[in-house]
C-alpha cells in the first residue's frame, strides 16, 4: 500500500489507516450525557478486521483516551498482540483532550502526563507515534475557577514527551480555523486531523485556511470521515432513516434523516452512472466500490497523508483498503466530484 509522509518526521502511514473509535463500544459524554460511542463490538471481528488491513498493508491505527474511556486502546492492543504484530512495523496514533478525569481542564500539563502514561500502559507500548491534542479549546477553568489559557503550557509538556522519548509525532486535531490557526504556531504539530469527506470539503479543497496552514508550517493531514459514518456508502434507506442504539453517536447527528439521504442517493446514483459498472474498478462489490470512490477523492488532494475510516470486522476492513487497491483518481474525476458534492 502507498505510504505517505507524516509532515517532515520521516515516519510514513499507509494512505488508509484505520480509526479505532467503533472499538470503544458505546459511551457517553460525562459534561453532558450525549452519546459519544458506537454499538457494541465483538473482539473477534475486530480482530478479523485488522487482519484484513495488516493484509493489505495498513499500518496506521488512529486511536484516543476518549474511545470507549480506554477500552479502544486496549482493544488494539490485545488483537495486535494476538496476531503477533512487530510493534515497531505500525504507526500508533492516540489523543488526549476529550477526556479530562477529575481535573479542571484536560490540557491541563499534569493531566496530560497522567494520560500519556496511562495509553502507554493501554497500548502495551513504550512510544506513541502520533500524538495528538484532540480538540483547538485551550481556554477553560483553571484550578482558581477561573478561566485559563492552557496552550503553551501544554505545548510545552508536548515537546517535553517528545524529548523523552515517549512520543515520536505531534498532532492536533481541531474543528475550526480559527483554531487551527491558533495553535499550530505555538504547538508546531507535524499532522493535522479534522473531518474530510466528498460532504465536507472545507479543510482540504485548495486555498482553504487549512491547507495553506499545513503548507507554511510542513504538516500534512489526516482525515477522519471520509466515508461520513457510513452516509457516504448508501447503506441507508431514505424511507426509513436508521435508529441507532443508545450510546451510539450517531443517534444524535441531524445528517442520517429522509431528505439528507435521499439527495446523496441521488449524487451517488450519477457517480455510478460516470463511473461505470463497479467491476470497472475492479470490484463487484458496491460498497467497497463506493468506499473507493469516496476515499480516493479525499487523497487526490496532496496534503492529506491518510484518510482513516472506522470498521467494525472484516468485511468492511475490506471494502475500506479497496481505495488503496484501485489507482489513484485522476485529477479530472476529483474535480467532477468536487462539482457534485461542494458546488
Ligand atoms: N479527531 C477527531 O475528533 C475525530 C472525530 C471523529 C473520528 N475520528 C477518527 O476517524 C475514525 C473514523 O471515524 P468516522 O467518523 O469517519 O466514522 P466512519 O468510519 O465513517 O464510521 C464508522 C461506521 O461506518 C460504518 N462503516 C464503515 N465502513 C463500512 C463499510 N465498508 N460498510 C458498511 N458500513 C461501514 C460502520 O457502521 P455500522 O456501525 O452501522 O456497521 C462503522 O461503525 C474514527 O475511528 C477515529 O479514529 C477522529
Amino acid at each position: 500500500m502507498e505510504l505517505r509522509p507524516v509532515g517532515t518526521t520521516g515516519i510514513k502511514v499507509s494512505v488508509i489507516g484505520f480509526g479505532c473509535w467503533t472499538m470503544g463500544g458505546p459511551n457517553w459524554s460525562v459534561a453532558n450525557g450525549q452519546p459519544i460511542g458506537w454499538a457494541d463490538v465483538d473482539e473477534d471481528d475486530i480482530v478479523a478486521g485488522i487482519k484484513a488491513g495488516l493484509d493489505a498493508g495498513v499500518n496506521h491505527w488512529d486511536n484516543a483516551d476518549i474511545y470507549g474511556n480506554g477500552r479502544a486502546e486496549r482493544l488494539l492492543a490485545s488483537c495486535l498482540a494476538k496476531l503477533g504484530v512487530a510493534r515497531d512495523s505500525q504507526v500508533i496514533a492516540t489523543k488526549v483532550g476529550h477526556f479530562k478525569g477529575t481535573a479542571p481542564h484536560a490540557y491541563d500539563p499534569a493531566h496530560i502526563r497522567n494520560q500519556c502514561e496511562q495509553s502507554l500502559r493501554n497500548l502495551r507500548t513504550d512510544h506513541i507515534d502520533i500524538y495528538y491534542f484532540h480538540h483547538g479549546t485551550y481556554v477553560g477553568p483553571g484550578y482558581d475557577g477561573r478561566d485559563h489559557d492552557y496552550l503553551h503550557e501544554a505545548a510545552a509538556t508536548m515537546h517535553s514527551l517528545v524529548k523523552e522519548g515517549k512520543v515520536r509525532a505531534i498532532g492536533q486535531s481541531a474543528y475550526s480555523d480559527d483554531d487551527f490557526e491558533r495553535a499550530v504556531p505555538v504547538l508546531r504539530p507535524h499532522v493535522l486531523q479534522n473531518k474530510a469527506n466528498l460532504r465536507y470539503g472545507d479543510f482540504i479543497r485548495q486555498g482553504s485556511r487549512c491547507r495553506r496552514l499545513c503548507e507554511q508550517h510542513g504538516c500534512t493531514f489526516v482525515a477522519f470521515g471520509p466515508l461520513d459514518q457510513g452516509i457516504l456508502l448508501d447503506k441507508f434507506d431514505p424511507a426509513n432513516p436508521p435508529a441507532f442504539e443508545p450510546g451510539d453517536y450517531r443517534a444524535n447527528r441531524k445528517d442520517f434523516n429522509a431528505a439528507t439521504l435521499g439527495h446523496v442517493r441521488a449524487a451517488l446514483a450519477q457517480v455510478r452512472r460516470r463511473f461505470g459498472s463497479t467491476a470497472a474498478l475492479g470490484t463487484t462489490d458496491d460498497t467497497a466500490f463506493l468506499s473507493s470512490i469516496a476515499s480516493r477523492w479525499v487523497l487526490s488532494h496532496p496534503h492529506v497523508c491518510s484518510a482513516i475510516p472506522g470498521f467494525r470486522n472484516a468485511r468492511q476492513a475490506s471494502c475500506n483498503v479497496r481505495a488503496a487497491i484501485d489507482a489513484p483518481m485522476s485529477a479530472a474525476d476529483a474535480a467532477w466530484l468536487s462539482d457534485l458534492f461542494l458546488a
